[in-house]
């Protein structure tokens, strides 16, 4: 049988450059891309489409019933699909962002997508692949050989964040995203590094020095230069 991809594991709060980082670093190593974070925001929407409320535990653990969930790990095609409907663009929308924390905070939702995480990766036949989320290296993969906290300075994540809303308020804009992380540090701590993680602080950095800040630390820890 094929070796277990090298697995990197990301993570990192709301408008820290995770999911373009992680992608970008992803393509220049020949790495598979794996956003965590698009299996809540699908179940989300999954749950918004019944017409049920995210804010509910039972309805959110009566979705997990039946949900058929698929997403693509090649950096270059992203994909995501629930049931037979493409989501890709759908899971982005604020109304997903403002019910996901509601779904993420529910354990049987973690204890079943952390399965799929770990299966998604087993069954990649990719040489390594880069995971991205909040638990990733603590929870999903905490023996991952390479381990990274991928942080900024609240400022700095709010502005980059409406820089990507074009048309939304700055002000509103960072206000969400704040509210949005003191929700989901409840549930999981993804501001402090666990001992042997290490950070990459990109407040100063722009986005080719935060790849190559990331790709750095990958090939220091796998021996590849
Ligand atoms: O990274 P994102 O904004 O797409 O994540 C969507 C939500 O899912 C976010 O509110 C936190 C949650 N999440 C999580 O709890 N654990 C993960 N590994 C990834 C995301």
């Amino acid at each position: 049988p094929e070796s277990f991809p090298v697995t990197v594991a990301i993570d990192g709060p709301a408008g820290s450059g995770k999911s373009s980082v992680s992608k970008q670093a992803a393509r220049v190593l020949g790495y598979g891309f794996l956003d965590t974070g698009a299996a809540y925001r699908a179940l989300a929407w999954r749950v918004l489409e019944r017409g049920d409320d995210t804010a509910e535990a039972d309805a959110v653990v009566r979705a997990l019933d039946g949900f058929d969930y698929a997403i693509s790990l090649d950096p270059d095609d992203h994909w995501v699909r629930v049931g037979d409907v493409f989501v890709t663009d759908d899971i982005r929308e604020p109304r997903v962002s403002a019910a996901v924390s509601g779904v993420a905070r529910v354990p049987e939702v973690r204890e079943r997508v952390n399965v799929l995480f770990r299966a998604l990766v087993a069954a990649s036949g990719s040489a390594g692949v880069i995971v991205e989320g909040r638990d990733i290296t603590t929870v999903v993969f905490p023996d991952a050989p390479v381990r990274i906290l991928l942080t900024a300075s609240p400022e700095v994540r709010a502005a980059r964040r409406s820089a990507e809303l074009t048309g939304e308020d700055a002000a509103a804009v960072a206000e969400a995203l704040h509210r949005r992380d003191a929700s989901d540090s409840k549930v999981v701590d993804f501001l402090t590094a666990a001992p042997g993680v290490v950070v990459v602080d990109s407040t100063e950095l722009d986005f080719d020095r935060t790849v190559d800040a990331v790709i750095d630390v990958v090939r220091t820890a796998t021996g590849e230069n």
